[in-house]
């Protein structure tokens, strides 16, 4: 830390200690201002000693209220995924760009509200911090958030999918980047959807093979 006071999450992350210490430190994380309309911090899942960590988004509803990465739909979809790459999920290590729940309130439902690159660069030191500590041989990010999240600038998908990339991070781990499992719920035609499906498969087994 420097005299001046930064925004974003560096002050709220332990700059020593394992997974259990940052873990318990995000609960008290005022990084930005999204901490205040979610119901919790929702961290990560998976063991520490995993060699490829996935890097999402941002918990959704059922996130949040579960406290748990992907378990919602979105998750199924990448449990298909990496069931039909032969991955494991239990052997991952599953996170998010954003650890807090962006949303706008309409009527009783909350709607899912993309994070602002404000809210990616402050939320990095926690997702930093937890790459210094797994020490991923590989690293997926699932879609564009998480992409501007590991790269550290905007990127296009399709300009970067099928290529290996170097993370930002401090290990320049390699990095895959591939779409969100949820654009595969959005596609309106069987075809396109299955073919899409296919896609990330496909780029969920390269990472694969990356793994040291
Ligand atoms: N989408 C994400 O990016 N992450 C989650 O944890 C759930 C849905
Ligand atoms: Fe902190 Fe990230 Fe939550 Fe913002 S989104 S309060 S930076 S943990």
């Amino acid at each position: 830390m420097t005299g001046q006071e930064r925004p974003g999450a560096e002050r709220w992350v332990p700059s020593r200690g394992g997974m259990r210490m940052l873990r318990e430190a995000a609960h008290d994380c005022r990084g930005c201002e999204l901490w205040k309309d979610a119901t919790q911090v929702v961290f990560s899942d998976g063991p520490v000693s995993a060699r490829m960590m996935l890097v999402g988004e941002q918990p959704g509803d059922r996130e949040d209220l579960a406290g748990e990465p992907f378990v919602g739909p979105a998750g199924r979809r990448l449990d298909d995924a990496l069931d039909a790459a032969g991955i494991e999920r239990d052997g991952v290590y599953l996170t998010n760009a954003v650890k807090h729940f962006r949303f706008e309130r309409r009527g009783k439902r909350r709607i899912h509200e993309k994070p602002a690159v404000g809210h990616i660069d402050a939320c990095r030191p926690w997702l930093e911090a937890e790459i210094a500590v797994v020490r991923p041989t590989v690293i997926v990010a699932l879609g564009a958030t998480a992409a501007r999240s590991l790269l550290g600038r905007t990127v296009r998908i399709g300009a970067v999918r099928g290529t290996v990339l170097e993370s930002a991070d401090k290990r320049g781990t390699p990095l895959v980047v591939t779409v969100h499992p949820s654009s595969l719920l959005r596609l309106p035609d069987q075809a396109d959807r299955a073919a899409a499906f296919d896609a990330f498969v496909h780029d969920l087994r390269r990472a694969g093979e990356l793994v040291t």
